[in-house]
C-alpha cells in the first residue's frame, strides 16, 4: 500500500473586491490571495477496496460526502476510472489545525491536497493547470490552494496570476470559536444590500477585474512596500459581516491599536488577521488579543506568509 503525507496551508485575502454578478450565479471578484504557514496535514493511503473514506477527529468536520476532500477524491475517481480501478480507493486522514468556517480556505486546501496526492498516488502526471481545472469544479479557492504563494485571483476566484512572494511578514489570526460565517450567506447578503451598485455591462466587468493588476495593493507587493501592503488591505465582505457580528470589528480594532501594519477580515470571515512586520510585533499583537473580554472563546494563532501551496511531506510504499 502506498501513502503520501501532504501539508495543506491556509490562505488569507489581502484584497477582496466584489465587482458584479456572473451568469453562473457566482460573483465576479478581484482578489489578492496569500498562503500562510498555518496548515492542516492530509494523509492519503491507498486501499485494496474501491472505497473512499475520510477520517478527522475534529467534531465539526464532516467525514461523509459533504467533505470537500471526499468530493475531490470522488471527482478524481470519476475522471480517471482506469487509475481508480488499478490503484483502488483511498483513505484520507485530516489533521485539522486551520479553524473551520473561518474564511481561511481550510476545506479548499484539504481538497487541493487530495488532488495533488492522488495525482502522485495514481501516477497520473497531471500539470498544474490540469489540477487547477479540476480544483475549480470543487470550489472557487481550490485552484489557488494548489500552488499557493501570492496571487491575483479574478473570475470566480479561479483565474490566477502569480505575484512575487513577500518574505518575512507575519500574521496574527483571531477567530471566535462560536462564530462561523457561511460563505454563501455573506455573498447573498452582500447582493441583497449592494446589488444595485454592481457593474452590469460585460466589458466594464472585465476591465474592472483587470484593473486589480495595476492596483495599489499589487504595486505594494511588487515593490515589497510592507507599509503600503498594510494600508491597502481591503475586503468588501466586511460591509455585511461586521454589522451582523460586531465582535469582528472589536477584534480588528484591538489588533490595529496594538500596532500592526494593518488588520482585516479574511474572506467571508469570521477570522480577522493582523499583518505584522516582525515576529516581535506579532507577539505584541497576540498579547493584546489575549486581553479581549472573552479570551476563552477566542482562538489566536501566529503564522508566517509562505510562498508555497500543497507540499509533499513524506511518501511510503509498504
Ligand atoms: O466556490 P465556493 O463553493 O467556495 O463558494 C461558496 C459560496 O460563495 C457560493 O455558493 C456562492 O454563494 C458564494 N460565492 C460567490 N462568488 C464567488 C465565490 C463564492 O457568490 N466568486
Amino acid at each position: 500500500m502506498r501513502s503520501y503525507s501532504l501539508i495543506a496551508p491556509a490562505k488569507i485575502n489581502l484584497y477582496l473586491e466584489i465587482i458584479g454578478d456572473r451568469p453562473d450565479g457566482y460573483h465576479e471578484l478581484a482578489m489578492v490571495l496569500q498562503s500562510i504557514d498555518l496548515a492542516d496535514q492530509v494523509d492519503l493511503r491507498s486501499l485494496s477496496t474501491d472505497t473512499i473514506s475520510v477520517r478527522c477527529s475534529h467534531p465539526q468536520v464532516p467525514i461523509n460526502r459533504s467533505n470537500l476532500a471526499y468530493q475531490a477524491a470522488a471527482l478524481m475517481a470519476a475522471e480517471f476510472p482506469d487509475a481508480f480501478a488499478q490503484f483502488g480507493g483511498v483513505e484520507i486522514t485530516i489533521d485539522k489545525r486551520i479553524p473551520i468556517a473561518a474564511g481561511l480556505a481550510g476545506g479548499s486546501s484539504n481538497a487541493a491536497a487530495v488532488l495533488v496526492g492522488l495525482d502522485l498516488l495514481w501516477q497520473l502526471g497531471l500539470t498544474q493547470s490540469e489540477l487547477e481545472e479540476l480544483g475549480s469544479q470543487l470550489g472557487s479557492d481550490v485552484p489557488f490552494c494548489i500552488a499557493g504563494g501570492s496571487a491575483i485571483a479574478t473570475g470566480r476566484g479561479e483565474r490566477l496570476s502569480p505575484l512575487p512572494s513577500v518574505d518575512n511578514l507575519y500574521v496574527v489570526l483571531g477567530k471566535y470559536r462560536h462564530l462561523d460565517v457561511a460563505t454563501a450567506w455573506a455573498y447573498q447578503t452582500y447582493r441583497a444590500n449592494f446589488g444595485n451598485t454592481y457593474v452590469v455591462n460585460k466589458q466594464d466587468l472585465t476591465s474592472r477585474a483587470a484593473a486589480v493588476h495595476s492596483s495599489s495593493m499589487v504595486q505594494a507587493i511588487i515593490h515589497e512596500d510592507r507599509f503600503q501592503i498594510g494600508q491597502r488591505l481591503h475586503n468588501d465582505l466586511e460591509r455585511v459581516v461586521i454589522p451582523a457580528y460586531p465582535q469582528i470589528l472589536q477584534l480588528k480594532e484591538t489588533f490595529q491599536n496594538a500596532g500592526c501594519l494593518g488588520a482585516m477580515m479574511s474572506g467571508s470571515g469570521s477570522t480577522v488577521f493582523a499583518l505584522c512586520d516582525s515576529e516581535n510585533q506579532a507577539q505584541k499583537v497576540h498579547q493584546q488579543g489575549r486581553l479581549l473580554a472573552q479570551p476563552s472563546d477566542l482562538d489566536l494563532f501566529i503564522a508566517r506568509l509562505t510562498s508555497t501551496g500543497i507540499q509533499v511531506m513524506s511518501s511510503n510504499k509498504d
